[in-house]
């Protein structure tokens, strides 16, 4: 039994699940568990390494030694590969796409599965990324779906590169959005659906704090629900 609730929110590349589950973290004072970062990261150590892909004895053998370790910096969440700090390198288009690809891979899940649960053990988190509501936390109290429209999505990531200071065109990141929305969606293992008890949200015409005030509505009205259960039993 968890001490605390944990809260799932599950959707594709680019609906603004990273903003708002950080927020949401925020507001309830629960930890934010970033599981794309995991993936990200042993997609980095995989290039660093220079295994290949589509070996999986490499695969498994990486994701069996990498000591991968998410840690709240000064209010930001740090992502650290052996100890390096790699929260920056893991966020590249490239990075993004391999994560992608070898998140397919079942011996990657598997190993990612275990440290995930072992993260959110206590409780008392926002855990975001597509099969949180599915396959790793199923008996999560509260589960979201966020989903936002392709072009808007393009659109978000287009304006976070420029402010990184890259430049990327629409076009392009359109389409590794489709790559990746494809990809994701239609692996065999831990497909990126939407599970049938959660609340699905589209972001295409809501501010990233509108979503974050009705989840924190839904969840509050939960819990007013469950206070009433307790008193008229
Ligand atoms: O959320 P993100 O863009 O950082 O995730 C990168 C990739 O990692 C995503 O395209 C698919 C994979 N991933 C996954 O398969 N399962 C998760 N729970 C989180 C991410």
């Amino acid at each position: 039994m968890r001490e605390r609730p944990v809260i799932t929110i599950d959707g594709p590349a680019g609906a603004g699940k990273s903003t708002i589950s950080r927020l949401l973290a925020e507001r309830l004072s629960f930890i934010y568990l970033d599981t794309g970062a995991l993936y990200r990261a042993v997609a980095y150590h995989l290039i660093q390494k220079k295994y290949s892909v589509n070996n999986e004895g490499e695969l498994a053998d990486l994701c069996r030694n990498i000591r991968v370790e998410l840690n709240d910096l000064a209010g930001r969440l740090h992502v650290f590969v052996d100890g390096e700090d790699v929260t920056l390198k893991i966020r590249t288009e490239e990075i993004g796409l391999l994560a992608s690809r070898i998140s397919a891979v079942p011996v990657v899940r598997e190993v990612l599965l275990s440290v995930q649960r072992d993260m959110a053990a206590a409780g008392g988190v926002v855990a975001e990324g597509r099969d949180m509501g599915t396959v790793v936390f199923p008996d999560a109290e509260m589960k979201f779906f966020l989903d936002a429209s392709v072009r808007e999505r393009a659109g978000r990531r287009c304006r976070e590169i420029s402010e990184r200071g890259e430049r990327a065109s629409l076009r392009d990141v359109k389409n590794d959005i489709l790559l990746r929305d494809r990809q994701d969606r239609e692996r065999s293992i831990a497909p990126l659906i939407v599970s049938p008890d959660a609340i699905h949200i589209d972001s295409t015409d809501k501010t990233i704090l509108q979503v974050v005030d009705i989840m924190m509505g839904v969840i509050q009205k939960k819990g007013n629900a469950q206070e009433q259960g307790k008193k008229c039993p």
